[in-house]
Order: structure tokens, then sequence, then C-alpha cells
């Protein structure tokens, strides 16, 4: 059977906010070099526009959103700005080096943001859509222009918005579904009203960001897709504001496993997917869910024996997509302590990772010390491994040793060694619990005031030997930010986790992270 020719017309351009919706939700802020690490993978996996912040928000979203754009080779370099001027020219400021730059300029149109949030007059939104494309055009030609709350925003007025935009220069579209409360018919009908009747519609490419409140910013996506839609903005899991948005790797493979009643398709290598998924999870330290679909790590596992015994029969009776397309390598026994540094690095090459220098020595002596305590090292392991080695490299405080005293008969106590600035500190604690006495320890060598606000333990792999992996979320000052600890001892991996999200704040107070010093201007926020 010979595959029909693909046409330029059902191409569906990806749009990858990660660095921009997915890192404004709680919780999940990336250093300078976590964002760079990300864009360098998103522009190698095929996606065409790459947002990469929001310049006006801090100096630490500029940093990155320029740095960014000097660096990435193939994929449009967008940067988020508010419909006022100073945001423009400061967009316009940080896409400066890229090869091809965007500006992404919004307002809200909805009755209900115009009157509350923005306080104005539809006229003056109006003009605002008209000024805020005419300023950006200044510094590109490739602008896009959003609807804010688009979805809830009242036809007429919508039409005129987007002839508006489209006059004034935008080549891009934007409807969003800003608090994720359409359906697909609902909003198929929305995109294809607009289609019809705005006269200058075909002037400008259509486009998706749908959030997930209600679980259907993917359909809703596809949806818009049906009805005239070439770009979809979407995040790697997902990621992004309250419920997140549309999730990259759904969308891509739902055009690609459904092709015979979605025939569209898009640039993305599908056998990255995987990979996407675990960077962004170990940058932000949020856990992928289980069962997500795709990427979740049960997304291909059959346990029950009916389907079982059919994927033995046949894969295709259980099997909608192999593993392999998105990426998914089989489970390997890796390697135990007997393996050399160059199968080590050949390892990580396979896992996709780029190490060298003291850092491919570092997660080697690691790799080592895991191996002398644990039977099997499974791909998972090196992965946990060195995502953590990755996650503290830049780290002031670390763990040196821990001792607990657990069991029935209290009080359960810690003893703690931390190295400090290369000081090595102890002290002695208790607690309600073995965790609780690890973390009074912590707390007695570096006082804070960040409230605990998540604390998950899940083991990497299968066997009682498995290492623990712990995810920590603390807030401060009304942010928050997430960290990951893994050891085959819970306490460990806890303590850990509970550094590691300290030294992210502690790196926030000195400017180190996007959006840092100061509270970080959201998109939300009125002009
Ligand atoms: O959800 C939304 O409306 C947005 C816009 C800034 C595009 O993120
Ligand atoms: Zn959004």
């Amino acid at each position: 059977m010979t595959t029909p020719a693909k046409s330029e017309k059902d191409r569906v351009v990806i749009f990858d906010t990660t660095l921009r919706d997915g890192e404004q939700c709680p919780g999940a802020t990336m250093t300078h070099d976590e964002k760079l690490e990300v864009a360098e993978l998103l522009d190698d996996m095929g996606v065409d526009i790459i947002e990469a912040g929001f310049p006006i928000a801090s100096d630490g979203d500029f940093a990155a959103v320029n740095e960014i754009a000097k660096r990435t080779k193939n994929a449009v370099i967008a940067g988020l700005a508010r419909a006022g001027q100073k945001d423009i020219d400061r967009c316009g400021e940080a896409i400066k080096p890229a090869k091809r730059g965007r500006i992404h300029t919004f307002i809200s149109t909805s009755p209900v943001h115009m009157k509350w949030k923005l306080q104005m007059e539809p006229e003056k939104v109006l003009d605002m859509v008209v000024s805020s494309v005419t300023r950006a055009r200044n510094y590109t030609d490739d602008v896009e222009w959003s609807a804010e709350d688009g979805t809830r925003t009242e036809h007429d007025f919508l039409c005129r918005c987007v002839e508006a935009a489209i006059k004034a220069g935008a080549t891009t579209i934007n409807i969003p579904d800003t608090v994720g409360y359409t359906v697909p018919d609902e909003y198929f009908a929305l995109i294809a009203m607009l289609r019809r009747r705005v006269p200058n519609a075909d002037k400008a490419r259509f486009s998706a960001h749908c959030h997930n409140d209600l679980g259907m910013a993917v359909a809703n996506s596809l949806a818009g897709v049906r009805a005239g839609i070439r770009q979809i903005e979407c995040t790697v899991n997902g990621i992004g504001e309250r419920a997140g948005n549309a999730a990259l790797e759904e969308v891509v493979m739902a055009m690609n496993v459904r092709n015979d009643v979605l025939p569209y398709w898009t640039n993305i290598d599908a056998t990255m997917l995987t990979r996407a998924s675990k960077l962004v999870s170990a940058v932000t330290s949020f856990p992928v869910q289980y069962n997500k679909a795709i990427v979740g790590r049960n997304a291909f596992a059959h346990e029950s024996g009916i389907h079982q015994d059919g994927m033995l029969k046949h894969t295709q009776t259980y099997e909608i997509m192999t593993p392999e397309s998105v990426g998914v390598k089989q489970t390997s026994l890796v390697m135990g302590k007997h393996s050399g540094r160059h199968a080590f690095s050949r390892k990580l090459e396979e896992l996709g990772y780029k190490l060298a220098g003291n850092q491919l020595e570092d997660a080697f002596v690691r790799f080592k010390a895991l191996a002398d305590r644990k039977k099997h090292v499974y791909d998972e392991d090196i992965e946990a491994l060195v995502d953590e080695e990755i996650a503290t490299a830049q780290d002031r405080v670390k763990l040196v040793s821990l001792t607990v005293i657990a069991g029935t008969m209290g009080p359960q106590s810690a003893t703690l060694t931390l190295d400090i600035d290369g000081q090595h500190q102890t002290v002695q604690s208790s607690g309600n619990g073995p965790v609780d006495a690890t973390f009074n320890c912590i707390k007695k060598l570096i006082p804070n005031d960040a409230v605990l606000e998540l604390y998950q333990v899940h083991a990497v792999t299968a066997g009682t030997d498995a290492q623990a992996e712990v995810s920590v979320r603390l807030a401060e000052d009304g942010r928050a930010v997430t960290s990951k600890g893994a050891d085959p001892d819970t306490l460990v991996a806890s303590a850990k986790a509970y550094l590691g999200a300290l030294n992210k704040l502690t790196a926030r107070r000195h400017g180190a992270m996007a959006g840092a010093g100061r509270r970080r201007i959201h998109s939300t926020d009125t002009i």
C-alpha cells in the first residue's frame, strides 16, 4: 500500500508553550539552564514554535527567551506580551536574536473579563487590539494575536476583534479556551463561524489554545482542527495553568494513530515524546500520572490475564500503537557493579542524556554506589539518578549523611549532616515519625518559613529493593517549588527532595531562576 503524499494544507503547526503556560503553573518553575535544555529538546523533536516565556514578567523570563532565541536552530521563538507598549517592546527586544521570532500579544475579549479584569469598554479593547498588533509588527512580521477568554466572548465582538487584528498585521489568530469551558461541538462551531464571517479570515492561520478544566483540552483542539485550525498550542505532559493545557503528546498521537478520521499531520518526531515527557517531569518535578495517555508508566502495561493472553496471541488485540512509536524502550536490565565508564556513558546517550566532564563523572560515581546496593539497575534507576544529578548540580546545600531511629518504640529521631557551602554541619532532632524527625533536622540547620504543600513517595521500579522517588512541594511568599529525590532508602530520598526544594527557593531568592526577585507578572494580570 502506498502512503498518500502529505499536503501542506493538512499540516498542523505545533506551538509548544511548556516554557510559558506550563511554567506558569504553581510549583513548575524551571531554572534558566533547565529551560535551555527543554527548548533544545523541543527543537530537536520538531516543534514548530517554542513559546519561551513572557519577557516582561521578570528579568529571568527575559533572559530565558533571549538565550533560547540565540541558540535555537529551527523553531520559531515566541514571547508573550500583553497589549501594552512596554510589554511589546520588551518582548521585541527578547526575541531579537532569533532566526525567526514571533510576538504573541493578547487581550481579554469576553464581557466578564473586560468588565471585571480590564475594566475597559469593548471599544477601548478593540483599539488596543489594533495598537498592540501594529506595535508588534515594528519588531517582526510574525505576530500572533489571542482573544483571551475567546470561548466566552460574544460572537459579533469576537468577529470585529479578529478582523481588526488581521487588518493590523496579525498572521496567526489564536482563540483560547482560557478557562477550559468549551466542548468539542461548540468549539468546532465557533471556529467555523469565525472563518465564515470574518471577511479577511483567509489571511491568517487560526490556532487553538485549550485548557483542560473539564478534561476536554485535546478533544477541543482536535475539533478546532476539523473546523480549519492549523496551529495547536500545547504543553508536554499537559502541564499549565490549573488543570493544564492540551497535552502535546496526545494531540500528536491522536493525529498519527487515527489519521483515517483526522487526516492531518505534524512535524513532530513521535519517538522523542517519552524522552520529552521525562525531561519535563524531571525539571519541574511534576510526576506524570501513571495512567496518563501516551507517556504514563502504565500506558503500555497489560496487567489483566485476559489482556495478557490477547497480547501474546497478537499485539493489536489491545495495543493501538506500539510503545516504540512513542519512544518507549523495552525496560532492560542495564548494568551491574562491574559495568565501566564507557558502558555507562553509552547507556546515557541511549537514554537521551548529554553529560560530559564533572557531571558525567559524578553521575558515574553515583551509579557505582547504587549498583553496590541494588542487585538490578534498570533504565528507570539510571534516569532517576541522572535527573537528580542535573537538578542538584548547582545546589549550595547537599546531604552528607543521615541516620534515623524508627519503629514502634518511639520517639523517632534523626541525626543529619549537611554540606552547606563546603562546611559540614551535624544536628539531631526527634519528630512525629522518621520523616518528621528528618525534616526537623533540616529545619534546624536551614531555618525557613516554607510550607510543605506536598509529600509523595513512589517506587522507581518493582521489587522491595527498588529506589524510592520522593516529591516535595514547598511554598514561600505565594510561590511554590517542587523537587524530587531518589534513593533505595525512602528517608534519604525524602531528605534529598526536601533539600532540593529548599535549594530552589534559595536560588530563587538570589535571582538564579526565572521569575526571581520580585513577584512575577502573570499573564492573567491586567496591563
Ligand atoms: O489561556 C490563555 O488564554 C492564555 C493566553 C495568554 C493565550 O494563556
Ligand atoms: Zn493558557
